[in-house]
């Protein structure tokens, strides 16, 4: 089969992002232009800020991806773009440029599902994963489980009722004075500090019924009681996201016991679903996956299972667009292609 070279674009969330793959597996360039800094003020993204970024910055990005690459527009194969899900003023702009770029070409619009690529991401570093698969996504906006029988086959087991892991460290650096992103800055923080010493509550949520009334294992996350236990702790109940910090509290302490629960219910959460389905391996993805400790406790917690583990590296973890070039060709392969007409899905299609 001869080489296929994909154009990948990814503007779902604050990251502008362009990638050249080719055979969905080596990548030839892999821009990615955070606006961390535009939004760090708000201590989270601000939709209207990140679309009116993501016009400024795409047709650049895709540029210097191009360049990188040494390509030239008509030495590509196709153009994926991610078009769900995703704050949608963000997705419409990486659309829009996707669209023009192939109908200018004259070659192949493949949409791809954010999510999806964030689980295909292992790819771009591992020859072959052994399915089927249980995978997780944490991010800012998604935590949600998947059995994944192939890298176009799942399905969704569960996922968060309330916030995401990754919102989760956001807020609670936001209440520590830790600034944004969350995630990188409580990682760095709780290495100065002891995990055991606050213990946080877990909220494993309860057994569901399906529909024929048996009781099925939850696989759903809840993140959003302990940054309110998080809060009690450090300002007092009652006390409101701008309240000063009480005297005596370990900054190191706090964010290490509260890193230790998150992680604690994914890890759990994980081995759940892999020892009920059976699988063979587990796949990460998304920005929470970078987190040492995740991977660490993950590494401890599938020895002498027979399991086997994938994680992406770390920056092909958090948003990029190599995973959306990387995916296309799968689709490229099923002869899966969108036309002009594709929309910008801001929420989740479950399949
Ligand atoms: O996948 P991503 O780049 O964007 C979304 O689709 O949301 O994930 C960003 C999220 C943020 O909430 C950030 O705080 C979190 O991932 N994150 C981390 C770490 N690095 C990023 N959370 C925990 N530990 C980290 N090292
Ligand atoms: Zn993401």
């Amino acid at each position: 089969m001869r080489n296929f070279i994909c154009l990948g674009i990814e503007t779902s969330c604050d990251e502008t992002a362009a990638s050249i793959v080719k055979n969905g597996r080596s990548i030839l360039s892999n821009i990615v232009l955070s606006q961390v800094d535009l939004h760090k003020a708000y201590g989270g993204i601000v939709p209207e800020i990140a679309c009116r970024a993501h016009i400024e910055t795409i047709l650049p990005v895709i540029d210097q991806c191009l360049r990188r690459a040494k390509l030239r527009l008509n030495q590509l194969d196709a153009i994926a773009i991610s078009y769900t899900p995703g704050l949608i003023g963000a997705l419409l702009v990486g659309l829009s440029a996707a669209k023009a770029l192939s109908f200018i070409l004259d070659k192949p619009l493949i949409g791809i599902n954010h999510i999806e690529a964030h689980l295909y991401a292992v790819y771009l570093n591992y020859r072959k994963v052994n399915y089927p698969a249980i995978g997780l996504v944490a991010s800012g906006g998604h935590t949600s489980i998947y059995l994944v029988k192939s890298p176009m086959k799942y399905q969704r087991l569960g996922a968060t009722i309330d916030d995401a892991a990754g919102e989760a460290f956001d807020k609670v650096a936001q209440i520590l004075g830790l600034g944004y992103p969350g995630g990188p800055a409580i990682e760095k923080k709780a290495r100065q500090g002891n995990p055991v010493r606050i213990r946080f509550p877990r909220s494993y949520l309860p057994a569901r019924l399906d529909r024929s009334g048996r009781s099925d294992y939850s696989y759903d996350f809840s993140f959003s009681g302990i940054k309110t236990a998080v809060l009690y702790y450090t300002k007092g109940q009652n006390a409101s996201k701008r309240s000063p910090l009480k005297k005596d509290i370990s900054i190191p302490d706090v964010a290490a016991g509260f890193q230790e629960a998150v992680i604690d219910t994914l890890v759990e959460k994980i081995m759940l679903a892999a020892s009920h389905k059976r699988v063979k391996s587990i796949i990460i993805g998304g920005g929470v996956t970078c987190n040492q400790r995740l991977r660490t406790k993950l590494r401890h917690r599938i020895k002498n299972t027979g399991l086997k583990l994938y994680l992406p590296r770390r920056h092909l973890c958090t948003d990029n667009a190599a995973m959306i070039a990387g995916l296309a060709y799968e689709k490229w392969k099923a002869k899966r292609f969108d036309s002009l007409l594709l929309d910008a899905q801001p929420t989740l299609r479950v399949s």
